[in-house]
């Protein structure tokens, strides 16, 4: 009994171990929690955290796609855009920005909400 239910409990530890990274990572929701997007647009990207943070519900996946790209390179032109950008690119952080293929998932998928 003792040997079932060890391996029981190892079989649980893996799953909820590797699921969220590997299963989830390659959705738009998945990445858009995988990268930290909720954290500061909320839920489906319709609930922001704060009024500096805009809420991303209606808009096109274009647009999205656009805007986003631009913060992340840098290239926001308000104070507000370096928040964002910080959050991928400031030394204390290890956090990777989206590719672009992952970002356009994300976009499409926050659209399609
Ligand atoms: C640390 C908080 C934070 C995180 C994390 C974050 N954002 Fe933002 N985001 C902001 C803020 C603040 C703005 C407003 C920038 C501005 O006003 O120029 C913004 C703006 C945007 C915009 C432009 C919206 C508009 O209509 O102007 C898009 C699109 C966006 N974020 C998408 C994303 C995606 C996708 C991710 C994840 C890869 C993400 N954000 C992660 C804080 C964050």
């Amino acid at each position: 009994m003792k040997v079932i239910h060890y391996v029981f409990a190892v079989q649980i530890l893996v799953v909820s171990a590797v699921n969220p990274v590997v299963a989830e990572e390659k959705t738009g929701p998945g990445l858009f929690e995988y990268y930290a997007c909720v954290n500061c647009h909320g839920t489906e990207g319709g609930k922001p955290v704060s009024k500096a943070v805009p809420s991303l519900a209606g808009k096109s996946a274009d647009e999205i796609y656009t805007k986003a790209q631009k913060i992340l390179l840098g290239e926001g032109a308000t104070s507000e855009s370096e928040i964002m950008h910080t959050a991928f690119y400031s030394p204390s952080q290890c956090d990777q920005p989206p590719s672009q293929d992952e970002l356009r998932m994300i976009s499409n998928w926050l659209a399609s909400k």
